[in-house]
């Protein structure tokens, strides 16, 4: 007797940890809302092993990737085509297979976006924008940050020479500045301070800048939680008007990646309304 295999698409996430990731049951939830057949696997890469990571993958059949911590810029190296967002990030968070060839996206800074435009009500048109952290994490969102034509958007970081690096890429595409956390102007209360440190990974809370919040300030932090994260709590405690962590921006940010590698896209709110109840 012959037993026909079904094939069905396979997806995954790659980074190092990973086990933390909710990526597979956002993808499953996405799938089953779409009608989609696919199946999204856990990949604990460390950073030696990324290159023949990603190639077994390709060559036995895999359709796409989301790559994470801490492997989205060295990725680059390993697309043939590049998108113009990941190119002006430089930096790498879904993979597409496409025949023999690699496509390179990011889809962090249109999460970002979707979160706090659309699911969030924020205008941010003339907003002074504080961004803490200058990481892999910070390259993703600056430039869209900055199509939203803020007043201001300042990049602080414990080490500058980091934040400097960014302003240097991103500051023919608006105004952009960098500093340290303790020097952080505050002449003028910031609309918006986003956490994107990953301080909070390892349960520290940096000496953030506490005269740049007023009763006015949106905070967002980038990490998220089952418990209220290290920043949201500093956030709350320091009379922000709004503390929210990054769960709508995880969610966002793969529907971009499944529209990518499906052509279909999934709505948000009823998965993130899902994600939120299990949190
Ligand atoms: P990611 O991809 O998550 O951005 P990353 O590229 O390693 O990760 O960047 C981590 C960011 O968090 C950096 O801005 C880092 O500051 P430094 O550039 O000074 O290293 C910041 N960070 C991590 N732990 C921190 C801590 N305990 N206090 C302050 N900043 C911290």
């Amino acid at each position: 007797m012959v037993t026909g295999t079904v094939t069905v698409d396979r997806y995954g996430v790659m980074g190092y940890p990973v086990s933390h990731s909710r990526s597979p049951v956002i993808h499953r939830l996405f799938a089953l809302q779409t009608g989609q057949s696919l199946q999204y696997e856990l990949l604990r890469v460390t950073a030696e092993k990324l290159e023949e990571a990603v190639r077994q993958f390709q060559r036995t059949g895999g359709k796409g990737l989301n790559v994470t911590v801490p492997h989205k810029r060295a990725v680059c190296r390993l697309v043939d085509q590049l998108s113009e967002r990941a190119s002006t990030a430089g930096a790498v968070n879904t993979l597409a297979f496409q025949d023999s060839e690699i496509f390179g996206d990011n889809t962090d800074g249109i999460g970002l976006l979707r979160d706090l435009v659309v699911n969030l009500g924020l205008n941010l048109d003339s907003a002074n924008i504080l961004i803490l952290g200058a990481g892999g994490a910070t390259r993703g969102i600056v430039g869209p940050l900055l199509e939203m034509r803020p007043r201001t958007l300042r990049i602080a970081n414990r080490t500058l020479k980091r934040a400097e690096d960014l302003v240097e890429r991103f500051e023919r595409m608006g105004p952009v500045t960098a500093c340290r956390f303790n020097v952080i102007p505050v002449s003028e209360s910031y609309h918006l301070i986003i956490n994107a440190t990953s301080a909070g990974l390892e349960g520290e809370t940096p000496p953030y800048p506490a005269a740049a919040v007023s009763e006015k300030t949106f905070c967002y932090d980038l990490s998220y939680g089952i418990k209220p994260t290290p920043f949201s709590i500093w956030a709350r405690d320091h009379g922000a008007a709004h503390s929210v962590m990054g769960w709508g921006m995880l969610v966002e940010q793969a529907a971009e990646s499944f529209h990518i590698w499906r052509g279909v896209r999934p709505d948000t709110k009823a998965v993130l309304k899902q994600m939120s109840i299990s949190a």
